[in-house]
């Protein structure tokens, strides 16, 4: 068989069809309602905490920190009150060895340093006049309430939230792996190394990325309808979304019934669908996902996020293309000039290139392959020359990649639409009268929107991924042409940051009421 066909040989084993997707949003559905029901299930369901979605007239200046990818954000943000907000924030990749450090200590006390700093850069009138006053009056509670950040932590992993600001973490994903960590709260791990540093801090909430992306793009977006789902297809995947409390059975007689704040009859869930199916009873499965699997510290878990993410999909990508240099028939990256035996000198792949390394693939090259357009596929080769040490690349073997690359892309950008079907139809919203009624082509009005937030590279960067995501959704069951025309979904930038604030600022209230309540009663 020759190069293409080989090639299309590969990419076909990455094609999941119409049929599947719709099986997989029925299991998708019962997962979540099983998640809802009891604890220790595949999709955890984690309740938040958060009862209320913002809209957008809430002010303030609140701190964030976000953990949970690459980067470790710091940031301030001031709510305008008109769905306007400013933020000034740092940056720092989170150094390789602290993310499988021996103690969460040392993880954590980076953290607290960098936060130091970020208030000594940015904030430092307010910094040094707290230090000095706590120097001066050594008050015994320490700062008054009004010179305290209130801080919204954003912890991207798995955690058994027990309040706003409390809960302890279940298991790391993304590569991270600190054992003394599990089953710890994790905010008060941050307040400790805070504490330590004397710093004017509060960890007054505790952030699932997810659940900030869908505050802050309930607090920014358009119209009067808040938001639905809030979904990050970045590193990892996953999703939260607001729930209505009667159906949130695991609350009910759970000691932790106390802390819910039962007002808006709703609460938001953080359904960690990376773990969807990690039984595989729905989800595609080739020869180069189960590798992947084998090489994570996580076998058989996150089964559904390393099919989507980026922190996986170079990988599968990689896998592939192994493979198929290796199986020298094929003649992808072979080199002409040779005549040797030995797969290295008869490929035109240098000996030290990263492609030969697990994890050597990085995903955005899947998205410069996929968009490539140029002639002759250039800018495909000109990457593999300068990155991936792949010196000859003909034009054939860079059409070769960019088919099974785009194969990869288009089966994650499948899979995310059966979580997001999912969610829109486990809860209800297209299921109006007139949706029955109405024909594909019926303009869809504004109040019928049901509105989306979403972050992260894939649906930044990959081109095409909401397109693929639409296309699904118009041949699911139940959503259909006008029912995906009804569903809105917008980038909602900084959901780690204005989110973890907007937390932030529902925990301050929901103290100081609780507060008021016992003075109250005294
Ligand atoms: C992983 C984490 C989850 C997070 C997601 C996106 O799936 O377990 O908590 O929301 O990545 O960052």
């Amino acid at each position: 068989m020759g190069l293409a066909q080989e090639a299309s040989r590969v990419a076909a084993e990455f094609e999941y069809s119409d049929a599947q997707v719709n099986k997989a949003v029925k299991e998708f559905i019962r997962q979540m309602d099983e998640g809802l029901e009891k604890s220790g299930t595949t999709m955890s369901q984690i309740p938040t905490y958060v009862t209320a979605v913002p809209n957008g007239t809430e002010k303030g200046l609140y701190m964030a920190v976000d953990l949970g990818g690459t980067n470790f954000r710091v940031c301030s943000i001031n709510l305008n009150g008109d769905s306007t907000f400013s933020l000034t924030q740092s940056k720092v990749a989170i150094p390789k060895e602290l993310m499988v450090a021996q103690t969460s200590k040392e993880l954590f006390s980076f953290l607290a340093k960098q936060i130091a700093t970020f208030l000594q850069t940015h904030h430092g009138e307010h910094y040094h006049a707290t230090i000095r006053r706590r120097a001066t009056i050594h008050s015994e509670s320490g700062f008054e309430e009004r010179e305290i950040f209130n801080l919204g932590f954003t912890f991207s992993f798995p955690v058994q939230q027990v309040g706003i600001n409390k809960g302890t973490l279940i298991r790391w994903t993304k590569g991270f792996d600190i054992a003394d960590a599990v089953g710890k709260d994790v905010c008060k791990l941050l307040q400790d190394e805070i504490d330590a540093l004397h710093l004017p801090v509060r960890v007054a909430a505790l952030v699932n990325d997810t659940v900030g992306t869908l505050m802050a793009r309930s607090y920014t977006s358009p119209g009067k309808t808040g938001t639905l789902l809030g979904a990050i297809f970045g590193t990892g995947t996953n999703g939260a979304y607001v729930e209505k409390l009667d159906k949130v059975k695991k609350l009910n007689g759970s000691e932790n019934s106390d802390n819910v704040d039962r007002t808006t009859g709703e609460m938001i869930i953080n359904t960690e669908w990376g773990s969807f199916d990690n039984e595989l009873r729905v989800l595609p499965n080739t020869p180069y996902d189960n590798s992947l699997d084998k090489e994570t510290p996580n076998p058989g878990i996150q089964m559904f996020e390393k099919r989507i993410s980026g922190m996986f999909l170079g990988e599968i990508l990689r896998l592939a293309i192994v493979d198929l240099v290796k199986e020298r028939k094929t003649g992808l990256f072979s080199d002409d000039n040779s005549s040797s035996n030995d797969v290295h000198s008869t490929t035109c792949l240098a000996e030290n290139s990263p492609l030969w390394q697990p994890w050597g693939l990085d995903t955005s090259f899947l998205s410069i392959a996929h968009g490539d357009n140029s002639n002759g596929f250039k800018v495909t080769r000109q990457t593999l020359d300068k990155d991936y040490g792949v010196h000859a690349a003909s034009a054939e073997d860079a059409e070769a990649v960019k088919l099974i690359a785009a194969a990869i892309g288009k089966r994650a950008a499948r899979l995310s639409a059966v979580a997001i079907a999912a969610v829109v139809l486990a809860t209800d919203k297209l299921s109006s009268p007139q949706d029955i009624a109405t024909a594909d082509d019926t303009p869809v009005n504004e109040d019928e929107m049901v509105d989306i937030g979403v972050d992260g590279s894939l649906v930044e960067f990959y081109p095409g991924f909401e397109e693929y995501i639409r296309e699904a959704l118009r041949q699911i069951e139940g959503v259909g042409k006008h029912g995906e025309k009804r569903i809105r979904i917008g980038i909602a930038k900084d959901g780690s940051g204005v989110g973890a604030a907007l937390i932030a600022l529902v925990a301050d209230k929901l103290a100081k009421q609780a507060q008021l309540k016992e003075y109250g009663e005294e």
